[in-house]
């Protein structure tokens, strides 16, 4: 059993009578970045956002949830509503950063659903199109619409995908998720080498279970189980390494998928 005990700076968890203290913070300057998080009221999203924040960056949060406007001034970025699935919106949300702004620097594609618990023998077209909407074809408009404020700018620019350990592995009980987190994989070596020579560069990170609103609350021990750690992710440490990839130390990284899983597709 573990237990933590965490502050604005450390976690400090407790196995038995071990004790290990984590650093939450690894404080990179990013006081010349603008970065637009879509999904950034809650879990991944928000904690990125708060991440780049507190490095320094300005940020807008582009969600589909009413609650986008409260969480976003409560942590002192910039909103706007938003439906991922739509490139007209997504287009609205990177202008938004421009016209708050001044420009764009950062793309994190974080806004996502989780797939219904549906194998290939039981797939709806009608579930298949949803997933796939929000989770594959909302990161697309995500990239496109990023990339090219980048080319206009002649900048270079950042964007990070949210894709998940089920793009790297797939669970055969999500088939709908699995093959839009795998697309998305791939979506970020195509979009990741198209303007490598410009300073474009996109990254995604492949996360195992992480402690967010997506993941319900009486489903966590199972699949802390399941996990070499013995444990599931917290939300910081996928933003800290999401705020390492969107910083100059990560310059020669691009088309990369990095998995933030505590060991699982290690076996
Ligand atoms: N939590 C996990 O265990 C986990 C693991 C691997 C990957 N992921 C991925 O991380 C991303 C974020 O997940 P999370 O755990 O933070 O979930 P979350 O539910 O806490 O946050 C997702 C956010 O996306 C927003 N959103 C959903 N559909 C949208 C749309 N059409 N347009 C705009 N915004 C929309 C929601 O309103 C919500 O605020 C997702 O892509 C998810 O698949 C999560």
């Amino acid at each position: 059993m573990l237990d933590k005990r965490m502050t604005d700076e450390t976690v400090t968890y407790h196995r038995g009578d071990k004790e290990i203290e984590v650093r939450k913070t690894v404080k990179i300057d990013m006081h010349d970045k603008v970065a637009l998080v879509t999904g950034g009221a809650s879990g991944l999203g928000l904690a990125t956002a708060m991440r780049l924040l507190r490095n320094g960056a300005r940020v807008v949060i582009a969600d589909y949830s009413p609650n986008v406007k409260d969480v976003a001034e409560s942590i002192g970025a910039e909103w706007i509503q938003m439906d991922v699935t739509r490139e007209a919106d997504v287009q609205a949300a990177v202008d938004k950063a421009v016209e708050c702004y001044g420009k764009l620097s950062i793309a994190v594609a974080s806004a996502g659903i989780g797939g219904t618990n549906c194998n290939i023998a039981e797939e709806t077209l009608e579930d298949w199109n949803k997933v796939n909407a929000v989770d594959y074809t909302g990161v697309m408009l995500t990239d496109k619409c990023a990339i090219n404020q980048f080319l206009k700018q002649k900048t270079g620019g950042v964007v990070i995908n949210i894709a998940s350990m089920f793009g790297l592995v797939a669970v055969p009980s999500n088939v709908a998720y699995s093959a839009a987190k795998g697309g998305v994989v791939n979506l970020t070596k195509a979009a990741g080498t198209a303007f490598a020579d410009r300073g474009i560069r996109v990254n995604c990170i492949c996360p195992g279970v992480i402690n967010t609103p997506l993941v319900p609350q009486k489903e966590k021990d199972a699949y802390a189980a399941l996990h070499p750690s013995g444990r599931i992710g917290e939300d910081w440490e996928v933003a800290s390494i999401i705020a390492f990839l969107c910083s100059d130390d990560a310059r020669f990284i691009t088309g990369a998928a990095i998995p933030i899983d505590g060991g699982y597709t290690g076996v």
